[in-house]
């Protein structure tokens, strides 16, 4: 079987009790973007948007991973080289449910980073503004997450699997956010078939050659039992 990269989205942890961010009741409609999910916001508020990410981070520790979850790990296990999660997601479902070939490209709620060396060490489940580096030990702690106007991580390592991958799936994204609305056009350019898992076409919809709708805890581990008959 050759590499299969899965992206994920909220959708992937909604049956699991996470809110999605563009839904009525999402994150977005509780939140301004700009104060909690910016480095302005940071700058002008850290109370505000660490108490955010407090409260996302008791909301994932209190969830478990769900049948979507369970399945993409199980794909792993019979193909540990060949299988690779790249999630929007900063909560740890995928981990807890057994996933080990993981990129977190928008941080993760687990992690704590220092804004001014750049040390990262695991977050505590509550932070407070001006908590200090273990490093450096200044007051300059934040959450280890990537806001709107930053870089996500490992792009390259992203576009390196892009680029060899056979299968392109995206579970559970609305297709809003870029770089990661654009990996199904650089999937197909270099070959990949592709395949989207949602309640409703993303805006990227069209360029997916396969599309299962409904919820992922039902389209996802059919999905797998198919790729798994295939390859046994
Ligand atoms: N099964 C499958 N898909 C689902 C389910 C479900 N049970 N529930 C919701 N969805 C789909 C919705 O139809 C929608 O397309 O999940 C998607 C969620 O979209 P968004 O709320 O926009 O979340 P996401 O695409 O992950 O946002 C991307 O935007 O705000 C930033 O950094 C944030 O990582 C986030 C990024």
């Amino acid at each position: 079987m050759g590499k299969i990269v899965i992206l994920t989205g909220a959708g992937i942890s909604a049956e699991s009790g996470l809110g999605t961010f563009r839904a009525e009741d999402g994150l977005w409609a509780q939140h301004r973007v700009e104060d909690v999910a910016t480095p302005e916001g940071f700058a002008r508020d850290p109370k505000l948007v660490v108490d955010f990410y407090n409260a996302r981070r008791a909301q994932s520790a209190a969830a478990e991973p769900n049948a979507g979850h369970e399945a993409l790990a199980r794909l792993e296990t019979y193909h540990p080289d060949e299988v690779i999660v790249v999630t929007q997601n900063v909560d740890d479902l995928h981990e807890r449910a057994g996933t080990r070939n993981l990129i977190h490209m928008h941080g993760a709620l687990s992690g704590a980073l220092c804004h001014a060396c750049d040390h990262r060490w695991p977050a505590p489940m509550v932070m407070a503004p001006g908590d200090p580096c273990p490093s450096c030990r200044r007051g300059t702690a934040r959450p280890d997450i990537v806001w709107f106007g930053e870089m996500p991580y490992q792009m390259d390592e992203i576009f390196d699997h892009l680029a060899s991958c056979e299968i392109f799936a995206s579970v559970g994204t609305s297709g809003n956010v870029y770089p990661a609305a654009g990996f199904v056009a650089e999937a197909r350019r270099m070959g990949a078939r592709t395949i989207e898992f949602n309640l409703e076409r993303s805006l990227v919809g069209d360029l997916f050659e396969d599309v299962r709708l409904g919820p992922a805890t039902g389209t996802l581990p059919a999905w797998v039992d198919e790729v798994l008959s295939r390859t046994a």
